[in-house]
């Protein structure tokens, strides 16, 4: 069997999706390793005068970053509160088009520019393709660090199995100073229930359950590149 270039395959996802831009749109950076080449697509665009007169609203200071150095133009919700793009990543991908995201712990952000956005389109590598959420990877639920136990108890008692991010050998922070929970719930039978229970919670900040957001998914695989567009909404 010949071995997947998983990397080639996001570049192929995220150039893929940068192309669906357009001059004159608020687009919405996301983050992670497939997202970054949408927004490196996006500055090469801009650089060859293809795009003009875009501004974007990165997910995460990590994006921030990259999109200075590669002189992408910024903006924040408070001065252009509607998007009509986001291009981000995603670390699972349900038939419906629900998500998990957070695996590089942009979800809150992520969230917040994703609930502005006309039109998420989700970039990823095949592998993220999956018949039911929690199959392949646990939910990451932010929750601020004072009294964090507690939090996990209750993740326990919804059936899940939370483990404390760590970096190295501290606790990983967020953009926001937060810790993250890595929540395994294995197979999600309802997903839409379980993002209501977790948003019912105090003390969880966000959690990496997109419901009903994504509008498109550009998914890279060994037979070529494909664009799912949702049918309904
Ligand atoms: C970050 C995210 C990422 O978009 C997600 O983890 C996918 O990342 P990658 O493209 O590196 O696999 O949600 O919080």
């Amino acid at each position: 069997m010949p071995t997947m270039d998983f990397n080639a395959l996001k570049q192929q996802a995220g150039e893929y999706a940068a192309d669906l831009v357009e001059s004159g749109m608020v687009i919405g950076l996301g983050t992670g390793s497939t997202a970054i080449f949408a927004t490196r697509r996006i500055a090469q665009r801009l650089g060859s005068g293809d795009l003009r007169a875009i501004a974007a609203v990165p997910t995460s200071l990590a994006t921030e970053a990259a999109a200075i150095e590669l002189g992408i133009p910024l903006t924040t919700l408070a001065k252009r509160p509607r998007v009509d793009i986001t291009i981000d990543g995603a670390d699972e991908v349900d038939p419906d088009f629900n998500l998990i995201k957070g695996g590089g712990g942009a979800h809150l952000r992520e969230k917040i520019v994703a609930q502005a956005t006309e039109r998420l389109v989700i970039v990823v590598d095949e592998s993220k393709l999956s018949q039911q959420l929690g199959a392949n990877w646990p939910v990451p639920v932010e929750v601020i660090p004072f009294n964090w136990e507690s939090q996990a108890e209750y993740l326990r008692k919804l059936g899940g199995a939370p483990a404390l991010r760590m970096a190295g050998e501290k606790p990983f922070h967020t953009d926001q100073g937060n810790i993250i929970l890595d929540c395994d719930f294995g197979p999600i039978a309802e997903p839409a229930a379980l993002d209501a229970r977790l948003n019912s919670r105090a003390g969880i900040v966000e959690h990496g359950l997109f419901i009903g957001m994504a509008r498109d998914v550009v998914a890279a695989g060994a037979g070529g590149l494909r664009h799912l567009r949702q049918s309904k909404g």
